[in-house]
């Protein structure tokens, strides 16, 4: 086993090994001791526990299992192993041991090929060809090997024939859902990726955590979407004496990340295009993650983001109607070019994902944030960094019945189209959405679209959204109730949320409709994400009115 290393003439300090095993709630998030811990948070001890029992190791091909299986096993027993392939050229096996101490024993057998001047060990490796390993000390049962093409989607034919076959619109959302949505490998992949991070900057700075928000953790990400990452510092009562950095300091901020961003480029492997967009209002470090091909934002601490996620999460945990609806929504918006991986005066994910759950309070499925917080205990006090009062209903059990047992049952189609209806004729000239109180309020300011932050009521997440765009995205809701009303499903090969998704099913392909320039045509497109985007400023979070 060798370890994968830059091969560069730079020299990078000890190779010290850091047991990342055991890690408590307390290093992940930031608040007291013993308490109960909501289930966000114990999944993300759960995935950031699993990245730690994981290496991500590069074989020749599948056919490697055997031989893997049999040397990892000396080390002791496996949990889980993966597979997945990049292009049909780039092949790797995620193996999940059941303790971290194999993960120590393995590494400290891995060596380094010649020319390696940055050897900083981490879980990514590389299995040689050489002796077959047969003789096994373990008897451990064999463990099966999940075989996923982690970097592509279902083929055309079988998304278009799924949902053309579907028995109603309600069905087709449920497809296309579990079609787009994140899989567990993926999941597995990014917290490992995360993890890999860790490892390194934790030569540096030892107390550093990089966590993964946003779309891949809140439950309404679809396959390969970005990577959401942020550095985070975990804090005890005892205190090293160290360089003091003010978080809320932009240049000192800047100045680290443009650091950060040197290291990354030059001694991680695996991290290719490393753009530092440090002038914008978030500053953040964009690269692309060669191992999973993933486009990843990397920011400096930002907790009230954290728990923006595990607030939309706790949402889309309540029904199990929000998160097909989220998405199909957001693929919606996707193929009708509203949204866009480039930033600009357009609408993004992250507040269209807030105006379906705005829609869900006034159509009573969903509690406002004023109601979770009226109802929060002891336990669920959280502020972050600048002093931001995150605190909010963990556990929705604790939530009192009226607002458990939802009158509305709705079915998916009726809240689709209802979703289209109900913004078509929203007042948007001088009302904004307010999750927090749920109710619409007058507009505070003249931006064009208003979306309070929920956690941070004097933002408005959507102000960069421009007039013609607004009446862009109000055009394409009265298109999408026009398509709901009238396509056939006899004459177009296509129904339903099809039409809406501009696919096709000819004979049971995808058929690209004749769409003007620019325009994503189908599906396909719109699973086939492009991660050569050219972001040059980013515009993550909103600057206050
Ligand atoms: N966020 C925020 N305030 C904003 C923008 C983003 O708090 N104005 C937080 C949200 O938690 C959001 C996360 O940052 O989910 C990531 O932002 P972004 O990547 O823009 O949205 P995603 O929800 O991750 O959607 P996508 O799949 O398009 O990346
Ligand atoms: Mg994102």
């Amino acid at each position: 086993l060798l370890n994968h290393c830059y091969c560069k003439k730079f020299i990078l300090g000890t190779s010290r090994l850091k047991s990342h095993g055991r890690i408590s709630i307390s290093t992940t998030m930031q608040h007291k001791n013993n308490k109960q811990e909501s289930t966000h948070e114990t999944e993300i001890v759960k995935r950031r526990n699993q990245a730690c029992r994981s290496l991500l190791i590069q074989v020749f091909s599948s056919k490697s299992y055997n031989d893997l299986h049999n040397y990892c096993l000396q080390f002791g027993d496996i949990s889980s192993m993966h597979h997945y392939h990049i292009n049909n050229q780039q092949n790797y096996i995620l193996v999940e041991f059941k303790d971290i101490m194999s993960i120590k024993d393995i590494m400290s057998s891995a060596s380094f090929t010649k020319g390696d001047s940055t050897p900083v060990k981490s879980s990514i490796l590389w299995f040689r060809k050489g002796q077959i390993t047969t003789s096994q000390k373990n008897n451990q049962k064999k463990v099966s090997l999940f075989v996923e093409n982690g970097c592509t989607s279902p083929t055309e034919k079988e998304t278009a024939k799924l949902l053309y076959n579907a028995k109603s619109i309600s069905g087709q959302i449920i497809i296309l859902y579990e079609m787009i949505k994140l899989t567990d490998l993926e999941a597995r992949l990014r917290f490992h990726t995360a993890h890999h991070l860790e490892q390194y900057f934790s030569k540096l700075f030892e107390n550093m955590k990089v966590l993964p928000f946003g779309s891949s953790i809140n439950g309404f990400g679809r396959k390969r979407c970005d990577l959401d990452l942020v550095l985070h510092n975990a804090t005890s009562r005892l205190v090293f004496h160290s360089k003091f950095m003010h978080n809320s300091d932009r240049h000192e901020t800047k100045e680290f990340l443009g650091i950060l961003a040197n290291t990354m480029q030059y001694f991680i492997p695996g991290i290719l295009s490393v753009r530092r967009i440090l002038e914008a209002r978030v500053p953040i470090i964009k690269f692309c993650y060669n191992y999973t091909q993933t486009e990843c934002d990397l920011s400096a601490t930002n907790m009230t983001a954290i728990y923006m996620t595990e607030l939309l999460n706790l949402y889309g945990e309540m029904d199990w109607r929000i998160r097909p609806l989220v998405i199909a929504i957001r693929a919606w918006a996707k193929s009708q070019e509203l949204t866009s991986d480039v930033p600009g005066q357009w609408i993004t994910n992250f507040p269209i994902t807030l105006l379906v759950l705005f829609f869900l309070q006034q159509k009573k499925i969903l509690p406002s944030l004023k109601i979770l917080k009226f109802y929060s205990t002891r336990d669920d006090v959280r502020y972050a960094e600048n002093g931001i009062d995150c605190t909010f209903l963990r556990d929705i059990n604790k939530l009192p019945p009226d607002y458990k047992y939802r009158i509305n049952q709705d079915s998916l189609e009726t809240l689709l189209f209802d979703f289209f209806e109900y913004y078509s004729t929203f007042d948007f000239q001088t009302y904004g959405i307010c999750i927090r109180e749920g109710v619409q309020i007058r507009k505070p300011s003249r931006s064009a679209l208003h979306i309070t932050n929920p956690l941070e009521t004097t933002l408005n997440v959507s102000k960069n959204v421009s007039l013609y765009e607004l009446n862009r995205i109000i055009s394409k809701l009265h298109d999408a109730i026009y398509v709901l009303e009238t396509t056939d499903k006899f004459e177009n090969n296509s129904w339903g949320i099809m039409t809406l998704l501009k696919v096709n099913n000819d004979n049971g392909h995808l058929k690209k409709s004749n769409t003007t320039k620019g325009q994503k045509k189908n599906i396909e497109e719109y699973l086939e994400d492009s991660y050569e985007n050219s972001y040059e400023i980013s515009d993550k979070f909103e600057v206050s009115e």
